[in-house]
């Protein structure tokens, strides 16, 4: 088997994580730059924090917020072909950052150094003890801390042909959370900031532009000069897009910062109203 065409299967037979450290996608949570914008101003982040970042993926919530404030992060992932991409993307593009990677299980590495922040995004729902993590989070902190959170919730149910299209496209069967069920996993930590989103759609042109940068700069990298792997890469990373577009559809997502009060924890005295 010539060497393009073997490495096509490989392609076809990667997981989806394995897919998404393989092309070094910037893998980000709901709302992107934009959420990390806000958990910094809301989370008040700065050059002294030290973050936790969980099921970092390629690294891309603790790597720009570190650029954005100077704080030191650790990420964490059970993914190894992931953690290598993140450790690819910060030499590349961040190299002065004080980033650091472990592929391990976050809901029973022993970490031995304690953090203001733990960075969560969307990922909870991806753990398959997603409980066991939430029990441990508060060890994380000394005697206070934040968690960034961005859970995807939807209120209309998920056509069953777009739930088969997912599980075969990324892996995964999407459910349905209500608000209040995501809501109440962080029932324990204080509201201190919070803000409601509905996602608007992508057009095509805009999910093609992001699928062919992204996709050639993945070739470039890695010194990929077949057309037909790049096309395999492209039309791989193109139905991920696709269908990720389509589930939005049904999906909106909150943008959270949860207070840790060792004091209080796991009780509540603030109201929201
Ligand atoms: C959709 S991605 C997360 C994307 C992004 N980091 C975010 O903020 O939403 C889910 C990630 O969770 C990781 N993961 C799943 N179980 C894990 C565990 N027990 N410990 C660490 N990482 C885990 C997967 O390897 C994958 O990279």
């Amino acid at each position: 088997m010539n060497t393009a065409r073997q490495l096509i299967k490989e392609i076809n037979e990667m997981t989806y994580t394995q897919f998404v450290g393989y092309i070094n996608q910037w893998n980000v949570p709901p709302g992107s730059l934009s959420t990390l914008n806000e958990w910094s101003v809301f989370g008040h982040i700065d050059a002294q924090s030290h973050i936790l970042e969980i099921a970092c993926t390629t690294g891309f919530s603790g790597r720009e917020l570190s650029r954005i404030t100077g704080c030191s992060v650790v990420g964490i992932d059970i993914c190894e072909s992931s953690v290598d991409a993140a450790k690819q993307i910060k030499k590349l593009y961040s190299p002065t950052s004080n980033l650091q990677y472990i592929v391990g299980d976050a809901c029973t590495f022993n970490f031995e150094q304690k953090f203001s922040h733990v960075v969560i995004g969307a990922s909870l729902a991806f753990f398959q003890d997603s409980n066991g993590l939430l029990r441990r989070i508060n060890t994380f902190f000394r005697d206070s801390g934040y968690i960034l959170a961005s859970p995807y919730y939807g209120n209309d149910d998920i056509p069953q042909p777009l739930i088969n299209d997912c599980k075969k496209i990324i892996g995964i069967t999407p459910t349905m959370c209500h608000y209040d069920t995501v809501r109440s996993l962080y029932a324990n930590y204080e509201v201190a900031y919070e803000s409601r989103k509905n996602i608007v759609i992508e057009t095509e042109d805009q999910m093609k532009k992001y699928t062919f940068d992204t996709i050639t700069n993945c070739c470039k990298l890695r010194g990929i000069e077949s057309e037909e792997v790049f096309d395999t890469l492209y039309s791989r990373l193109y139905s991920i897009k696709n269908i990720s577009n389509e589930l939005h559809r049904y999906q909106k997502y909150s943008v959270l910062v949860l207070r840790y009060l060792q004091s209080v924890y796991p009780n509540k005295f603030i109201e929201l109203f």
